[in-house]
């Protein structure tokens, strides 16, 4: 295997090239963000450093969501790029079980990854879900893809199945109670736990605002 700097580096120029031009808050600054927090947990929780740090920069490369669904398509696109570096087939295993274990799936899908490792990348990933940026992304990601900000005739939804999840109607207000405020409580490390508590206290604030502004009920 080549120098772990090396690869860092070569990898992480690989993924903001190829991240360059989303507007769906999916780009290289939510890449480098999760990166930075991935590091930073990993100095509190441990766990294998490296495997971290690749999982973290590929976690995003092909996502479901902007390849017609294919689940596959990312793992698959980071194990071709970190055997193509003779990476060792441990760490390349472990990255493309945490690119799998990743995403959330719904309200009511249990998605707690296997390793130390993939929670600690979850954990980063899902805090830059939460806090103004989350804020700021959801937004991003229902202009990106022509959503409504909000409609009183579509309810939030609790989704039990990942199906349920990706194909209900819904709207930026609904995605705060479909996802982003549960992600406080599914945090996997106790350091995450700790920051998440903020970022969520923060989006409440906001959240009580947008509602009072939109002359909107608080949803269930
Ligand atoms: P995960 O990292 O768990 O796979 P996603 O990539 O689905 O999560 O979501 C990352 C961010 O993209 C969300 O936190 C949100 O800001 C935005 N996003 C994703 N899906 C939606 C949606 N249906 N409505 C609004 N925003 C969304
Ligand atoms: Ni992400």
């Amino acid at each position: 295997m080549q120098d772990t700097q090396n690869i860092l580096d070569q990898t992480m120029r690989y993924v903001s090239e190829k991240l360059s031009a989303d507007s769906s808050g999916h780009d290289w600054q939510h890449v480098s963000r999760v990166w930075r927090m991935a590091k930073e947990i990993q100095q509190h929780e441990g766990g294998n450093l490296l495997v971290i740090e690749l999982a973290a920069l590929l976690h995003d490369i092909a996502d479901w969501k902007f390849t017609g669904g294919d689940h596959d398509a990312g793992p698959k696109l980071a194990a071709q790029w970190l055997g193509q570096l003779n990476v060792d087939s441990s760490v390349i295993d472990a990255v493309v079980v945490i690119i799998h274990e990743v995403s959330f799936r719904g309200a009511g899908v249990p998605t707690v990854p296997t390793t130390l490792e993939g929670k600690i990348v979850q954990d980063a990933d899902r805090l830059d879900a939460i806090g103004a940026v989350g804020v700021a992304r959801t937004f991003a990601y229902d202009g990106h893809k022509g959503h409504a900000m909000w409609d009183p005739n579509i309810p939030p939804q609790k989704h039990d199945s990942f199906e349920a999840y990706k194909t209900a109607k819904s709207t930026t207000v609904n995605h705060f109670y479909e996802k982003l405020l549960l992600l406080k409580d599914l945090m996997n490390t106790p350091y995450a736990k700790k920051i998440a508590r903020q970022r969520h206290m923060f989006m409440e604030q906001f959240l009580t605002q947008l509602l009072t502004e939109l002359n909107a009920p608080t949803p269930a």
